[in-house]
């Protein structure tokens, strides 16, 4: 396995992806990790990722310096590279031109192991992001390769293994960086390709056995990727002692609640006490406007509900969650202040601490992408595993203000007609999210000889990376027309259909 050491860079996450992306197992850890730690890992290669500050900075995150003599492979990445060139002996210093995109990055001699292939006549393409860059090469290094603007750009210690790149190899921008991040973790570590998702189910069972024994557990199934991938997962390892408790709040997709009973109840044999309890969601929400209001009622009342069904369920031992490596690295990050990027709301508002129940979170080391090639492992339907991100409070917070069922339902049926047709027209996997938006106005419109005098329904369909940041999907025409016009014609109490073309900033995705 290998270790990164986050150094604040914006682009660590894609590391790991990376490294998984070779089928290697790897962890981020922050950058001030203790040696005995580091060694406790026992890594095969550690990565020593870029950060927002210069080496010789006062504040700039240091290095446990010992690493180096481990006699591990060690591959430092911009900041990484210039903290390495530093131990070394070697000077950074600040660039006279900031070297910020694309760059030309030129072999220098011989290239070393890891450059095998890297280069094509010399040159090969890079992504930059660097303010400073090495000036004075450190001790025993050699330098492989410069750009126009910086004289040293990758260099290596082959006999001991280390190596340092100037440009990011891990963001897509830099054609051959997969070759060379692959390069490093099989061939200089001299890991094997074991993180498979067969292989990473297999083991998955046999810790979720060790963990569990006979205990009984319970899961809240919301019918999303992660809990529905996790309650997959624990019900190959342990059958009949996953209980699953699928609450009905009545703020769900067109015949969600039937989808999930159907795939897990009636398909694979899984227990799941479905609970309907949309009338008393509506009650809690009659009256109330106010979206953070409607979050808290919603997320609450769940609690409520999940902790009355469980205690009649079973008693059960643990509470499974589907936490992803995401969610885990991000609260992670938001207690040390480290990471760059914290989303502020998210499903796992957790539960009381009076549930005094052990947690089994089976995904926890997982990207969202291992996820769902394990759910396809494991049989899940495709519509299921890969479908866009629903919010926890559902659709709650997609009908503007007051909550009513009436609406719930008109909502539902054109969500589901524009859901439809997005598949249809093979559209709906180059979104990242899209749904239709309740909007409790009138409008005037003319149906046949009548007037009409009817609800208005908004689309939101974006494309985002990390939905941090996300643009409006530039849908065509001829396909809006359509969409209109079905649900127009089928739902009645729309007359009319509007397109969201915000971006966020300094919209967000969610119209509340
Ligand atoms: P926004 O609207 O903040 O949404 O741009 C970013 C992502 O978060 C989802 N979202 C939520 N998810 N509970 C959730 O579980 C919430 O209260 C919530 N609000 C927004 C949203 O669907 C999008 O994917």
């Amino acid at each position: 396995k290998i270790l990164i050491l986050d150094f604040g860079s914006q682009y660590t996450q894609l590391i790991a992806r990376r490294v998984r992306e070779c089928q290697v197992y790897c962890e981020l850890h922050p950058f001030d990790m203790s040696l005995d730690d580091i060694k406790a890992f026992q890594p095969k290669g550690i990565i020593l990722s870029g950060g927002p500050k210069s080496v010789y900075e006062e504040g700039a995150p240091e290095i446990t310096e010992e690493l180096f003599e481990l006699g591990v492979p060690v591959l430092g990445l911009c900041y990484g590279m210039q903290l390495m060139s530093r131990h070394f002996g070697g000077q950074v210093v600040p660039a006279g031109k900031r070297e910020y995109g694309h760059a030309d990055l030129l072999s220098l001699g011989t290239p070393g192991p890891l450059f095998d292939g890297f280069f094509s006549d010399g040159v090969s393409s890079v992504w930059m992001s660097h303010g400073d860059h090495v000036e004075t090469m450190p001790q025993g290094f050699e330098v492989v390769a410069k750009t126009s603007n910086a004289p040293v750009c990758a260099i290596q210690n082959v006999a001991l293994n280390l190596y340092g790149v100037q440009f990011h190899p891990e963001v897509n921008h830099t054609p051959k960086g997969e070759l060379l991040i692959n390069t490093f973790v099989r061939k200089v570590c001299n890991c094997a390709g074991l993180w498979t998702p067969g292989q990473i189910v297999e083991d998955a069972i046999v810790k979720i056995r060790e963990q569990v024994g006979s205990d009984q557990v319970i899961l809240g199934l919301s019918g999303g990727v992660d809990s529905s991938v996790a309650a997959a997962l624990i019900h190959r390892a342990i059958g009949a002692q996953l209980h699953c408790v699928f609450v009905d709040n009545g703020l769900l997709r067109l015949n969600e609640g039937d989808q999930v009973m159907a795939t897990f109840a009636e398909n694979m044999g899984v227990k799941v006490t479905r609970v309907n309890a949309q009338q008393r969601f509506y009650d809690a929400l009659s009256g109330v406007v106010d979206p953070e209001k409607k979050r808290k009622i919603i997320g609450n009342l769940f609690v409520d509900i999940f902790e009355e069904e469980s205690q009649q369920v079973v008693d059960a031992k643990w509470l499974a969650q589907g936490t992803i490596y995401p969610d885990v690295i991000e609260s992670a990050g938001a207690k040390t202040g480290k990471a760059h990027n914290i989303k502020s709301h998210h499903n796992v508002g957790g539960l009381p601490d009076y549930m005094t129940l052990k947690l089994l979170e089976p995904l926890r080391e997982l990207f969202k992408d291992e996820v769902r090639a394990i759910g396809e492992e494991l049989g899940l339907p495709q519509q299921m595993v890969w479908r866009h991100p629903f919010p926890g409070p559902g659709l709650g917070v997609r009908i503007l203000g007051e909550v009513k069922e009436e609406y719930c339902d008109i909502l539902r049926r054109a969500d589901a007609i524009y859901i439809d047709e997005l598949y249809a027209s093979g559209h709906y996997h180059k979104i990242s999210q899209a749904f239709a938006v309740f909007l409790p106005v009138k409008s005037v419109g003319v149906m046949g000889d009548g007037r009409t005098y009817e609800y208005v329904v908004a689309l939101r369909a974006v494309e985002t990376k990390d939905f941090m940041t996300a643009g409006w999907y530039p849908m065509p025409y001829e396909d809006l027309a359509r969409i209109s016009n079905r649900i127009i014609n089928e739902v009645k109490g729309i007359n009319r259909v509007t397109y969201d073309i915000s971006s966020k900033p300094p919209a967000t995705i969610e119209w509340e």
